[in-house]
């Protein structure tokens, strides 16, 4: 499964307050796209939008390549890829579409096991998701120490990394991760970010990255994306950006 990922003109809010102004955002294929911007920027709102937790009142919002082809949903077609305003919420995950969200996302109350397998549940084959929960522990080998603890004894990185593990056991085309970097030492969320370069390297995964961690966003990404009061203020590729210092100063504060 490939996910690319294209927004345009996308508007959208919380009833009649409109967070998103006309945004318009690709993510290429197999690339990481760091989305950054100070506080109530609209950084979150724009993944709940993406994630069909919240619906844009204008604007399409597609996953280009091959993750639309499974079950004819969701409106493929027409401009190409798939209508992601159309797909359910609780069916994104069928379309290749993960979320790590704010706050981590782990059931504090199971296991690091059982979380992951939570992550791996809508696969039919279960010889699949057995294989995918070895690679995760390859992948994160504190987590194969950790197996049998629960959530809340798990530290910052750890849980992290338990997020990350259980969206990837979804197999995911495109993965979308709010503030992976919240609360973590500055050496837990290099060897984060890393891994999804590792991820974009050795499975072609795309990733939209949320972080307030600039400077490291833009370090791993390839693309990286200005957000300053749901609108868009610049779209440059990652290296470029991080050396604007004007730019810097002006949106980001540093
Ligand atoms: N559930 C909600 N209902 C109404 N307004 C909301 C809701 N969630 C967020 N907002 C508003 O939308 C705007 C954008 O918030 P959002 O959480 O998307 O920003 P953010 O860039 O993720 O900020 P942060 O960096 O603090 O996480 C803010 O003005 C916020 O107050
Ligand atoms: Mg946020």
């Amino acid at each position: 499964m490939t996910g690319g990922l294209v927004l345009e003109g996308v508007t959208a809010g919380y009833g009649a307050v409109r967070v998103l102004h006309d945004i318009d955002l690709a993510v290429a294929d197999g690339s990481i796209t760091a989305v950054v911007g100070a506080n109530g920027a609209g950084k979150t709102t724009l993944l709940r939008t993406i994630t069909g937790q919240l619906r844009p009142s204008a604007g399409s919002i597609r996953l280009t390549g091959g993750a639309g082809g499974k079950g004819g949903k969701g409106g493929e077609g027409g401009k190409g890829g798939t209508d992601l305003t159309r797909v359910p919420v609780e069916d994104m995950v069928r379309h290749g579409v993960a979320l790590v969200p704010e706050g981590r996302g782990v059931i504090t109350e199971l296991t690091v096991e059982e979380n992951l397998r939570l992550g791996g549940l809508w696969r039919k084959d279960r010889r699949a998701a057995a294989e995918v929960l070895t690679q995760m522990y390859e992948l994160f080998e504190p987590l194969a120490r950790r197996r049998k603890a629960a959530g809340h004894q798990l530290s910052g990185g750890e849980r992290q990394m338990l997020a990350l593990g259980r969206a990837l056991m979804a197999a995911p085309a495109l993965l979308l991760l709010d503030e992976p970097s919240l609360g973590l030492a500055p050496k837990v969320t290099a060897s984060i970010l890393g891994m999804l370069r590792r991820l974009r390297d050795d499975t072609g995964l795309t990733v939209l990255l949320i972080e307030q961690n600039v400077r490291s966003a833009l370090a791993v990404a390839d693309h990286g994306v200005v957000l300053n009061l749901g609108r868009v203020v610049a779209s440059r590729p990652a290296a470029e950006l991080a050396e604007d210092t004007d730019l810097r100063h002006t949106y980001l504060g540093f």
